[in-house]
């Protein structure tokens, strides 16, 4: 067997215990996850608007000019990207959903979800309803939560809408247990003119320090 298919076998045996792993965990803590959910969920509303233009224009690092843009559906990733910002010089833009995503939308333990249907889907491109302008940035960090092992669709929709030939994206995503690996194969697949830097998974407890410390060691 050569190296490539053994690589692939790996790679497929990770993902599989990852997201397998996160199913279990998460049918014991779903009921503290859903009191969260809708605390989140008021915050991202009250939060949105001030977030959804591109109104700081101090994005610049060491002359590149940065953007922390992300997909948030019960807040944990827009914390991180949070912590991000305030690590870094950057513009931070959250990518809305014209449809917002209800607690019944996100069941992952219903097939017919709103989440799962569009994750099964792969023509699915949910509608982002802010205007992003992503012509003036070098890099920019992009942020998801792992649904199903892999990018929710709108991140797709996302790339679909811009032109991000050349720049350099760093991918960063939360998740309850799986791993960064599968939504990066995704990525890279996707967009092959991008330069994609290999990210990172949090938790949900990520600290402020564990984000500067993977920005620190990033150098971008
Ligand atoms: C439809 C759906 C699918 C999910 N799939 C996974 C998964 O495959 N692996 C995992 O560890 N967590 C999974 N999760 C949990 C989320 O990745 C996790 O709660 C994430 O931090 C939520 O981020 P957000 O608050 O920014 O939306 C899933 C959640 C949803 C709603």
């Amino acid at each position: 067997m050569n190296k490539k298919i053994i690589a692939l076998i790996v790679a497929t045996v990770v993902i599989v215990l990852g997201v397998g792993f996160w199913f279990i965990n998460s049918n014991k803590e779903e009921s503290s996850t859903n009191s969260n959910t809708n605390t989140s969920e008021n915050q991202n509303s009250n939060e949105q608007q001030e977030e959804n233009t591109n109104d700081n224009d101090n994005g610049t690092t060491n002359d590149k000019k940065v953007a922390i843009i992300y997909f948030s559906a019960t807040g944990t990733t827009k914390k991180v990207a949070g912590y991000i910002k305030n690590a870094i010089n950057s513009d931070l833009i959250e990518i809305v959903p014209k449809e917002k995503y209800t607690d019944s939308d996100l069941n992952y333990g219903n097939d017919n979800s709103r989440a799962n249907k569009e994750q099964n889907d792969s023509k699915a491109r949910p509608v982002i309803s802010n205007n992003i302008n992503t012509d003036s940035y070098d890099v920019i960090y992009l942020g998801y939560p792992i649904w199903w092992g892999d990018v929710p669709k709108i991140i797709l929709t996302f790339l679909d809408n811009h032109n991000l030939d050349g720049k350099t994206i760093i991918p960063f995503c939360t998740s309850g247990s799986t791993g960064i690996s599968g939504s990066l194969s995704t990525l890279k697949n996707y967009n092959k003119n991008v330069n994609w830097i290999d990210g990172k998974r949090f938790s949900s407890s990520a600290t402020e320090d564990e984000i500067k410390n993977w920005i620190n060691g990033l150098n971008y």
